[in-house]
């Protein structure tokens, strides 16, 4: 019998300012004063790189989220922070998240060329579509884009950034001092695109990247996130509470991925954890009622009526959740809405339980 090919584990690190918890930043471990600290992500990278993670990934959204009064938020645009970083490290991969719905394909698809030269072919691209109205204000725009709408501007934002990041051949760099020609025309070629959201003519202003494309990534898990995913994506990030919910992702995704002719090797599923890490258990438990205890109640309800798209405030922390809408009526993050309403009714959570199990 064959030998089997060894299965391997890929470790992305997940960086937000202070840390992942929502109480992080008031923790006397962390450095909430250094948001804005070069110094800070090198260090965060470097270790990342040295403890053989494959990539280190921002997210990032287009409006302030969150309550700033309560959190340690408004740090970098993750393109800038990563072309930094790319100075400060050799192997580990770069994702930078960019929304497809307040972007143009061939500004993006020449930030990630660059991103990529730079670093000698580690980009990564975390391909989003949005969740908040809150973005969409600050693009001229009073409501978001529907979601299903979104999901169709970001598949024509993925075909034309790839046909952008084909318009140069490998070798179309001629350097040919001689006769005084630097390329070969041929092989920079026009894109000639005309489709239902955008039109462009290309070919990129930019020269083919070390990886041709950068990695791939999404994070959507409803249908049309699935889809797009399945179709697309090199690796999904994803965010189940049980075993048995991921496992039914893996497949989902894996059996779309099939439909779509790919190999169920072709795509990577990394399910997130927010580890809280002690000497012993019972020192990373008391760590995880510190950090509980620090959460400010007021921050957590407001976060959670944005996920559940249903206003908590004034009612009483330590009473249920209200009559929830359904996934079909949610216009923001819909696979987020349904993970929290599902966690809250399958265990029995009030309100406060429910914001202590969601800070990290
Ligand atoms: C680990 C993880 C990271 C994410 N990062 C971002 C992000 O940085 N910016 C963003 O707008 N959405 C982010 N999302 C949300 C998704 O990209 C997606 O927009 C959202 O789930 C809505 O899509 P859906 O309705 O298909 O689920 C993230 C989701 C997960 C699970």
């Amino acid at each position: 019998m064959p030998a089997a090919r060894p299965r391997r584990l890929h470790l992305n690190a997940f960086l937000m300012n202070a840390g992942h918890h929502d109480a992080a930043w008031r923790h006397p471990l962390t450095q909430p004063d250094r948001l804005t600290d070069l110094g800070y992500f090198q260090h965060l990278a470097r270790t990342a790189e040295r403890g053989k993670l494959d990539s280190i990934f921002f997210a990032d959204g287009l409006a302030l989220w969150g309550k700033v009064k309560h959190n340690a938020l408004g740090g970098f645009e993750p393109l800038t922070l990563l072309s930094a970083l790319a100075t400060v490290t050799q192997r580990i991969g770069l994702i930078a998240t960019v929304s497809t719905t307040f972007n143009e394909p061939f500004h993006t698809a020449r930030k990630f060329a660059s991103l990529d030269h730079l670093s000698g072919g580690r980009a990564g691209w975390n391909i989003v579509t949005s969740g908040t109205v809150d973005e969409a204000r600050n693009f001229g725009q009073d409501e978001h884009l529907e979601h299903g709408l979104r999901y169709e501007r970001a598949r024509e934002f993925v075909e034309v950034a790839t046909k952008l990041w084909d318009s140069w051949e490998d070798d179309a760099v001629l350097l040919d001092r001689v006769r005084g020609v630097y390329a070969d025309t041929g092989k920079v070629r026009p894109i000639d695109h005309r489709g239902e959201h955008f039109a462009v003519r290309g070919p990129l202003n930019v020269q083919r990247s070390p990886q041709g494309y950068p990695l791939l990534v999404q994070a959507g898990s409803s249908e049309d996130g699935k889809e797009f995913a399945a179709q697309y994506a090199e690796a999904v990030f994803t965010a189940q509470q049980t075993l048995a919910d991921g496992q039914a992702f893996y497949k989902d995704v894996k059996n779309r991925a099939a439909r779509h002719g790919r190999r169920e090797d072709d795509l990577k599923i990394l399910p997130g954890i927010c580890p809280v890490i002690g000497s012993t258990e019972a020192e990373a438990r008391a760590l995880e009622q510190e950090l509980t205890d620090l959460q400010v109640p007021e921050y957590g309800l407001a976060q959670l009526s944005g996920m559940l798209g249903t206003d908590l405030t004034g009612l009483p922390l330590d009473g249920p959740l209200p009559a929830l809408p359904e996934e079909r009526d949610i216009n923001g993050n819909k696979s987020r809405f349904t993970l929290v309403a599902e966690l809250a009714r399958r265990d029995g959570l009030t309100l406060r339980e429910l914001i202590a199990r969601l800070g990290g």
